[in-house]
């Protein structure tokens, strides 16, 4: 929807949650084909790119318009609180809820504790079993709205809400969607999917929001905060590394801990600052060991981005009882083939029971902060829960973002008064409506467009569904040609190449007629073959239950498309990743996913990631940039024009270039903006960029650093259409070893870090250092009685001792603080001075097998 005029490019802060049950699963398809044809011609407004004008201001704090300065504006970092880039805030209301969690599950029996951590079977896909005065849980796909049940609303699938750019539309879908699981009696939505589409052919890349981390992030932490919105917990998936369907069940996902941090973590900590409650982790493994059992991904879930929720299994992804329990998995879904043995895991001694009380109270908080227990869902699978609103909401999601590509000699939009040949089964026989799998809906019906198409024409539409000749006879008679395709994706499978599956009808047809218009109904990037022989191609994802009305408007120009691409479509399939078959699927490109990977090699696209045309043409001037070094920030201003004779939106995006030697991609996407504007309107435009914005993971210490140097802050209509550039140089957390506390890693257990003996340089934040720390923290204050740290601390004195169960718990077992061994006899845990970087606990048997990671009991 409509753009603000200054944006913000982070979000807000989250929370947690629980449960669910099911059965084990593979995957299913479905969605949608292609077909139809018919007459008409061209017409219509001009096609336009984004780009243009511009010139680049780069002067001082405050300063205005103007060519490129010579003088960089500057931004000193120095002075801001590690927490700043290290710790997500609790979210409202977590202390209250996890008092009265800690409160019930005093009075509970084991028996009750071990009821709540696993699934049942019952009427949903996942389902726990009423636990005292708890009332039975309930959990429902996905992330497209309600699995199964009719009586819903058939929404668009997310990648079309991600090629809208659109935060608040985003936020009101995932509150529509949250209102229909709420009515059918949902305590728990398997959604927001946020794996990114490292791979074009993604078999679930339609269930999420693109291959840009940023994007994907801000869209994610909406959609979390529009569920939830209805006293329904939402459910990020798939943690993490489940970027492909090809051998998803424990395929290994090789990716290295910066790359996890900056490209496919940040959803997850984006919608953990946006108040998540849960987390489903994946059937694959990270980096060699289980998703639902990897001890350092999900400390850094917990402890490094500050998840007070519960982790559920995938369905059936758990694995073992102990390990799994350990590691940090609070609840086995669907059923309990493993955490049914918890009991006598934590008699043995295997698990600690303050491991159960933590899954426990996860669960409960997280239900009792959302106000799913005081008020929880009455409806039932049979009620009726899709209003005209969402109606009217599903047909605006889909038209958001429809994409235009292409649009020779402003053939759209379309002239009424031509004939139309409408052509392609999903042009009518067939019409598109979305993907398959845990994603899927039953919409109660899907709009034909051949049914608008010829209720909105004013002459002759046809419709011709069958051999490429009779789809070329039909568009020969007619004055514009429009060619319907779609193509299926589901989850369980990855697609087998990026085809269109119309190339020879579309070659057929624009041989038959010039003004031959495409519209795909994708999941995702594919190819264009027959791309010179079009006019125009309209990308409309898929569409969902309104299909047709959404497409008419566009084809028509009574709606301007402004939709942008949320992946890269590439001109060859061998440009980015394809599915490995092979069980280890090495991340060599690290950082450089999608576009990121084009612009490093220089290798051009066949569209950009961001592109997209309108009706109407934008101008872009006057980049200024103001740093606030108080608050650790910049902001980049500009003027955005309507140049054009229609009303249109803009999404304006900006990409920042890190400085040499950072080992960052030539331009990651760091802010953007949706902006409504009418035909000669001027908006200022205002992104700010927050320190973390400017940061990169620091694998060394484990903590968000920002280098010192020379950024470059670009604005413009895509990833490739930057017109406006200024300069930024930084005073990096580098440049305060020596004289800032330390970062305290991520995991918020606090660091030794301090003033010491940093140097200059590139050393982060202190981590290392040895020396005074200025703000010390009482650790036995700051630690619950479950063990987990309640404070970002920053630092503490060492040495240092506290009373540990855990020396006599685990007996025999070595423990470490990131990787150091520390002292562990009687009841006494003695941490020496000097460890430094105290980001996590690790307790571990042996170098290999780890009993617990990121939590601690006193
Ligand atoms: C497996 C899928 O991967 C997950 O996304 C879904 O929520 C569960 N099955 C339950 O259907």
């Amino acid at each position: 929807m409509g753009g603000g005029a200054s944006g913000a490019p982070t979000q807000q802060g989250g929370v947690d949650s629980e449960s669910g049950a099911g059965s084990a699963e593979a995957g299913s398809g479905a969605a949608s084909n292609e077909g139809g044809a018919s007459p008409g011609s061209a017409g219509g407004a001009s096609p336009g790119s984004a780009a243009e004008a511009g010139t680049a201001g780069a002067s001082g704090e405050s300063s205005s318009a103007g060519g490129r300065g010579t003088d960089s504006d500057s931004l000193d970092l120095r002075g801001i609180a590690a927490d700043t880039l290290n710790h997500n805030p609790a979210p409202p209301g977590l202390g209250d809820a996890r008092s009265r969690a800690v409160a019930l599950l005093a009075t509970w029996s084991q028996t009750q504790k071990l009821a709540l951590i696993r699934g049942s079977s019952g009427n949903y896909v996942g389902n726990v079993p009423a636990v005292g005065s708890i009332p039975a849980l309930t959990l429902q796909d996905g992330p497209a709205g309600v699995r199964y049940f009719s009586g819903v609303t058939g929404f668009p699938a997310p990648i079309t809400l991600a090629a809208s750019w659109d935060r608040a539309l985003v936020e009101s879908w995932g509150a529509a969607m949250g209102a229909e699981m709420r009515g059918k009696g949902v305590m728990i939505q398997l959604g927001p999917m946020m794996n990114l589409a490292r791979v074009p052919a993604g078999g679930r890349n339609f269930e999420g929001f693109g291959e840009d981390p940023y994007l994907a992030a801000e869209l994610a932490a909406r959609d979390v905060a529009g569920i939830q919105s209805q006293k329904v917990v939402a459910t990020a998936k798939h943690y993490v590394g489940n970027e492909q369907e090809t051998n998803r069940f424990g395929g290994n996902s090789q990716i290295d801990d910066r790359t996890l941090h900056e490209v496919y973590y940040a959803p997850f900590d984006a919608s953990v600052r946006a108040g998540l409650a849960s987390v489903m982790c994946s059937y694959n493994r990270l980096n060699g060991l289980y998703a639902c059992e990897n001890p350092t991904a999900l400390a850094d879930l917990k402890t490094g981005m500050g998840f007070s929720g519960w982790v559920m299994s995938d369905w059936s992804a758990t694995h073992s009882t102990v390990t799994s329990a350990n590691a940090g998995l609070d609840m086995e879904m669907p059923s309990g083939s493993y955490f049914s043995a918890l009991g006598t895991a934590i008699s043995n001694g295997d698990v600690p029971q303050a491991r159960l009380d933590d899954m426990v109270l996860r669960i409960l908080t997280a239900l009792y902060r959302l106000g799913i227990l005081d008020d929880p869902p009455t409806g039932n699978s049979a009620s009726n829960v899709n209003p005209s609103a969402h109606v009217d909401l599903a047909r605006q999601a889909a038209t958001s973002g429809i994409t235009l590509l292409k649009n020779q000699n402003g053939l759209l939009p379309l002239d009424s008064s031509k004939k139309i040949a409408v052509i392609g089964r999903a042009g009518h026989s067939a019409p598109a409506f979305g993907g398959g799998g845990s994603a899927a809906v039953t919409p109660p019906y899907v709009v034909s467009p051949f049914t608008e198409i010829q209720l909105r024409s004013g002459n002759t539409v046809t419709y011709t569904n069958g051999l490429d000749s009779d789809a070329a006879l039909a568009a020969r008679a007619a004055d514009v040609a429009v060619v319907f395709g779609s193509v299926d994706s589901t989850e369980g499978s990855d697609r087998p190449s990026l085809s269109s599956g119309v190339d020879s009808l579309v070659s057929a047809v624009a041989a038959a007629n010039p003004n031959t218009i495409v519209v795909l109904n994708v999941p995702g990037a594919v190819l264009m073959p027959w791309l010179d022989q079009v006019a125009a191609v309209l990308v409309a994802w898929y569409p969902g239950q309104e299909n047709g009305k959404a497409i008419t408007p566009i084809l028509f120009g009574d709606e301007n498309p402004s939709g942008k691409l949320p992946l890269t479509f590439p001109k060859n399939a061998s440009d980015l990743p394809q599915p490995a078959s092979t069980q280890n699927v090495a991340y060599t490109e690290g950082l450089a996913i999608g576009y990121r990977a084009l612009d490093a090699a220089n290798v051009a696209p066949l569209f950009p990631f961001g592109f997209g045309l309108s009706y109407t043409t934008f101008s872009y001037a006057e980049l200024k940039l103001h740093p606030h070094n108080s608050q650790g920030s910049v902001t980049a201003e500009f003027k955005l024009t309507n140049t054009g004779a229609r009303a249109g939106a803009e999404v304006a995006q900006l990409y920042l270039s890190y400085p040499a030697g950072s080992g960052e991609p030539p331009r990651v996407l760091r802010g953007f903006e949706r902006i409504a504007l009418a035909p000669s309107e001027s908006r200022t435009v205002n992104i700010e960029l927050d320190a973390r914005a400017l940061s990169s993971w620091d694998s060394a210490h484990r903590s968000r650093q920002v280098l010192s140097g020379t950024y470059r802050i670009a604005v413009g209509g895509s990833s490739r259409d930057l017109p406006l550039e200024a300069a930024l140089e930084v005073i990096g957390t580098d440049a305060s070893a020596g004289t800032n506390p330390g970062t305290g890693g991520t995991g918020g257990t606090s660091g030794t870090g301090g003033t010491g003996t940093g140097s200059g340089g590139s050393a982060t934040g202190g981590t290392s250092g040895n020396g005074t720390c200025d703000s010390p923290v009482d650790l036995d204050a700051s630690v619950n009685t479950y063990g987990l740290l309640t404070t970002g601390a920053a630092c503490f004195r060492t040495p240092l001792s506290f009373n540990a169960v855990a020396c006599t718990q685990w007996a025999g077992r070595t423990l470490k603080i990131n990787g150091a061994v520390v002292l562990c006899t009687g009841s006494q845990i003695t941490v020496p001075p000097a460890i430094g970087g105290y980001s996590y606990f690790d307790i571990s048997a042996g170098d290999s097998s780890y009993a617990a990671i990121g939590w601690f009991t006193l």
